[in-house]
């Protein structure tokens, strides 16, 4: 293996991070050599924080209304061939009681930006009933960006964790994956807000968007980097039909394992998902996920009768199984390589 690049994953480890020139060079020299020896050091600083125990977070896709238009997510507001949806909160509290019973400990409400349907007090009242009903629940928050004085409101409602991914940690890229009404600057200073409200905060971008270069990557890693964040999901690009990036290519499996290999040893307490898109681009992506260093699986939780509706990209797996055979395959699959599915809040170690 080359020196210079095996000499990186050291310095990477003992100084959890490296210089934004250095990630560059890191991602550009990557052979399977590397990714393996990276893979090899984030499992060996996760094994005293985490162990081979995954956390599941329960996540209910509560409404596909969207006021944005994000050009790659198939929910964009200006995509005519989605029917729309919204879970009522009686639905919605049934959906995280059933999830209780399968043995979740995280409910996940996530949805796109949809103000008017889910005003503060729909939310929060949401928010207030899933604590009552969950004994010894986290209520995580994923409902994009919103104003300071609503993520206070939802924080003193009792939801403690809040995830919005930053998409991109160049103002020029982002500004080249978003319409012009959206703004980098207000997706960053939410990141700031909750994280000053209390929030455990979650960020992370898509792997392999379009007009991503290694840079752009390197200024994700050092964001992540500086603002630390307890959990981080990152996942592969994958195009959706109806919107203007659909015939793009999708981000590779082999990048993702590579970054999130990464991540672990920039953070070695982080939350780090193996997402649903890792999922979706390899049949064994999460598994591939698991082994290079994420400790978290997000199954899906939504009545199945709205769960094609809820398409991001194209192909999302899970769509059509029940929330019970999800929680059971994920802990099949798991076991398969090792790993242990386990009932659990599962905050971030501190
Ligand atoms: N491919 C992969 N991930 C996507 N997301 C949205 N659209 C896509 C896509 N086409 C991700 C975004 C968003 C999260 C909920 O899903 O990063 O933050
Ligand atoms: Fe949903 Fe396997 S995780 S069916």
């Amino acid at each position: 293996m080359d020196k210079r690049l095996a000499d990186l994953v050291g310095k990477l480890e003992s100084d959890q991070g490296l210089l934004l020139a250095e990630y560059a060079e890191l991602i550009d020299g990557r052979t399977p050599e590397v990714a393996e020896l990276l893979a090899e050091r984030a499992r060996a600083v996760r094994e005293p924080i985490y162990g081979r125990r995954v956390f599941t977070r329960g996540l209910i896709e509560i409404s596909n209304v969207c006021k944005n238009d994000c050009l790659y997510c198939g929910i964009r507001c200006s995509n005519r061939n989605v029917k729309r949806y919204r879970l009522d909160p009686d639905t919605i509290v049934a959906c995280a009681r059933a999830g209780w019973e399968y043995g979740y400990r995280t409910i996940v409400l996530q949805g796109g930006e949809d103000k008017t349907y889910y005003a503060d007090d729909v939310l929060c009242d949401v928010i207030a009933r899933i604590v009552q009903t969950c004994p010894d629940t986290a209520v995580t928050v994923s409902m994009g960006e919103r104003g300071r004085a609503s993520f206070e409101r939802m924080y003193d409602a009792g939801a403690t964790r809040y995830l919005l991914r930053h998409e991109t940690a160049t103002r020029e890229h982002y500004e080249r994956l978003h319409p012009a009404n959206m703004s980098f600057d207000h997706r960053m200073q939410c990141l700031y807000d909750l994280r000053e409200i209390g929030y455990q905060v979650g960020a992370g971008m898509m792997v392999g968007s379009p007009f991503q270069t290694t840079m752009d990557l390197a200024r994700d890693l050092a964001f992540i980097q500086s603002f630390r964040p307890d959990m981080c999901g990152i996942g592969p690009f994958i195009p959706h039909h109806d919107t203007p990036f659909a015939h793009e290519p999708a981000g590779t499996l082999e990048l993702t394992l590579y970054l999130l290999s990464i991540i672990r040893l920039i953070h070695p307490r982080v939350l780090l998902p193996a997402t649903t898109a890792l999922g979706t681009i390899d049949p064994l992506g999460r598994e591939k996920g698991m082994e290079a260093g994420a400790n978290v699986v997000m199954p899906n939780l939504s009545p199945v009768d709205v769960r094609k509706q809820y398409e991001l990209y194209d192909n999302k797996i899970c769509t059509g199984d029940e929330s019970a055979v999800c929680r059971g395959c994920l802990a099949r699959r798991m076991a398969k390589v090792g790993y242990e599915l386990v009932v659990d809040r599962g905050d971030v170690a501190r």
